[in-house]
């Protein structure tokens, strides 16, 4: 039987999983939004490209969770986008509300589907995604670090001039400012970046990783980026079909490893057919070590006021 991927959210991002979904033939596909008419607009506009790009997945779209029922994978992306100067943390009260009430939905169709959280603030809302679905840890995770490696895999081979096919990266860490790109993790065909550039040129990259969202949105002006978010989630998505056994930075519960509890935290995982299939713990130098535990800290605030408002309702 194919596999049934529903995306919660037919903006930019949701759009753009459905349709990489359907391109690959990973499953049938169920878009899902509040807005009448939008996501079945946007799920037959997929539907009749099918016979040009030679999918055979089916793509439907409803504003009714009934048809969600029995979902492998849940891809939720409802929530407000940033505005330019917006903090991704100054979307915590309203997503927070979001996410529950699409999580409570979600999980009255569906038994143990694999959840995979996209809104923002990110390593928050896979906490209150995870707190109101009551799913063990293996079966939910946040998408980030997969985008924040893309972004620094794309700047190093800019620098470098060389293909991003060949770059890997490792960006560890809240899915915010305070993000620890790893330079020391991240190669050009198994070379280390700091054989092959200066401090200030990692530096520099380093930052631009870190502020890469934004500066998607500065330019865009209106909504935040969507093509390579899209991308990152199916290729999540890929790892768990397809029990690839894939190591990616991902955003997962974290329970004792890295020193924290009771937080989510974007590090390196092997995903597969059961979900996150374990949490690699890399070896730290002691600056790597301080600037995790500051962006854990970051996190662990942000969470703290999710708490604050699932608990006051
Ligand atoms: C970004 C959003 C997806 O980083 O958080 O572009």
């Amino acid at each position: 039987m194919r596999k049934k991927i529903t995306v919660v959210g037919a903006g930019q991002v949701g759009t753009t999983v459905a349709q990489l979904v359907a391109y690959n033939n990973l499953g049938n596909v169920v878009i899902t939004d509040v807005v009448e008419g939008l996501p079945q607009g946007k799920a037959l506009d997929l539907q009749q490209a099918g016979c040009l790009q030679v999918f055979d997945s089916q793509v439907t779209g409803t504003n009714d969770y009934k048809d969600t029922a029995n979902s492998d994978i849940v891809v939720i992306t409802a929530g407000i986008p940033r505005k330019p100067g917006q903090d991704r943390a100054d979307l915590v009260a309203t997503n927070a509300k979001i996410v529950k009430a699409v999580t409570e939905q979600v999980m009255e169709h569906s038994k143990n589907p694999f959840i995979i959280v996209v809104s923002n603030p990110l390593d928050a809302m896979v906490y209150a995604a995870k707190k109101v679905s009551g799913l063990p840890k293996d079966r939910i995770i946040g998408m980030a670090g997969v985008l924040d490696s893309a972004r620094f895999r794309t700047f190093v081979a800019m620098e470098l001039c060389c293909s991003p096919v060949d770059v890997d990266a490792m960006v560890l860490g809240g899915h915010g400012d305070s993000m620890v790109p790893l330079p020391r993790y991240t190669t050009v065909s198994g070379v280390p970046i700091t054989d092959l550039m200066n401090e200030e040129q990692i530096d520099r990259l380093v930052d631009r990783t870190r502020k890469g969202g934004a500066e998607i949105v500065g330019l865009l002006k209106k909504g935040s980026a969507f093509t390579a978010p899209g991308a990152s989630v199916v290729k999540m998505i890929e790892a768990v079909l397809r029990d690839r056994q894939r190591i990616l930075p991902c955003t997962a519960y974290l329970d004792g490893e890295y020193g924290w509890k009771d937080i989510f935290f974007g590090v390196p995982v092997k995903l597969g057919s059961r979900g996150i299939e374990e949490i690699i713990e890399l070896k730290l130098t002691p600056e790597e070590r301080t600037a995790l535990d500051q962006s854990a800290k970051d996190v662990q605030s942000i969470i703290k006021d999710v708490d604050k408002i699932l608990d006051g309702e």
